[in-house]
């Protein structure tokens, strides 16, 4: 694997193994403390983030690397013009790996095609964000104990959610996965998705507008915000943004050992009073995004640890 574009580059074993490799970081984070030394990351935000860029750059620094980068378009030569393709060729003269994120789906698989170091997509637009995939997936596995035999429902955004459809692409080729696609007629999971993984696969899938009525059937409910970004409008955006709100009240019919995922930024789809609830492992969830993301830095750069 010379670039991390799609959760789909990795096979199942691959996944597997990274996830082995963050839990062996977690157990052991003295052993990994000096293994980037020298080594540079860059971090080319061209969209807003908070726990990718920062978590990216964490990583690194625990790994004992560098970091060099921009958190916006605007403070990039990309405001005077500048293609993905230039600039990645240029950067990479600078640092061993990059982390892009770009509101245009497939920019950074430009970005590796011209690029001398791997690119890891940091996500891009409705697209694709497969180190959050990834943080899902470890989350997941440390709560359950296992990726497989679950039921999970995605509740929300399903249309722009791109952390949605990284994750429905990874579990799909994992066994015993039912899903339960929850949201407004408006926010459905796109086309090519149910067609091309969840039918393709033979994935058990329901759609539903109500989370009430499907909540006590799940093992794992998956949140999202509505993703403002990507409206056309701001009226529809308004409309739809609060159709799901979770509340402390409305779990009280949930199973006892449901996990309540959120890959975060959350406006209002999930009440506050949710967050001292045992089930709810969210802020978890961005600190693994943290270990896991050392993973594929450690992969991508050939680097092994006895
Ligand atoms: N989950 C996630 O991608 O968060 P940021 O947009 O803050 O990076």
């Amino acid at each position: 694997m010379r670039s991390l574009i799609n959760i789909l580059d990795l096979t199942v074993e691959e996944i597997d193994e990274l996830l082995a490799v963050a839990e062996d970081i977690i157990a052991n984070r003295s052993k990994y403390s000096e293994i980037c030394h020298g080594k540079k990351l860059a971090t080319l935000f061209f969209e807003p983030s908070t726990r990718t860029r920062l978590s990216f750059e964490a990583a690194m620094m625990e790994l004992g690397g560098n970091v060099l980068g921009f958190s916006e378009a605007q403070s990039s030569s990309a405001s005077k013009g500048e293609t993905v393709a230039d600039t990645t060729r240029v950067v990479s003269c600078y640092a061993d790996i990059i982390a892009m994120r770009h509101p245009k789906e497939g920019a950074p698989l430009v970005a590796s095609m011209y690029s001398s170091v791997p690119v890891i997509n940091a996500g891009d637009g409705g697209h694709n964000h497969p180190t959050q995939t990834l943080t899902d997936l470890l989350t997941i596995k440390r709560k359950k104990g296992k990726l497989s035999d679950f039921t999970i429902g995605f509740c929300g955004d399903l249309k722009f959610g791109r952390t949605v459809h990284s994750l429905i692409q990874a579990l799909s080729r994992y066994t015993g996965i039912k899903i339960v696609l929850i949201s407004p007629d408006e926010l459905k999971l796109p086309s090519y998705i149910k067609n091309d993984v969840l039918k393709k696969n033979n994935i058990e899938y329901v759609q539903t507008d109500s989370l009430e009525k499907v909540l006590p059937d799940l093992d794992v409910l998956y949140m999202t915000r509505v993703q403002k970004e990507r409206f056309l409008s701001e009226e529809e955006y308004i409309r739809l943004r609060d159709s799901y709100i979770l509340t402390k009240a409305k779990l009280k019919n949930a199973k006892e050992d449901l996990s309540i995922l959120h890959p975060l930024p959350r406006v209002n789809e999930i009440s506050t009073d949710v967050d001292e609830d045992s089930r709810a492992c969210y802020f978890e969830q961005a600190l693994n995004g943290k270990f896991v993301r050392m993973a594929p830095i450690l992969k991508l750069l050939e680097i092994t640890v006895d």
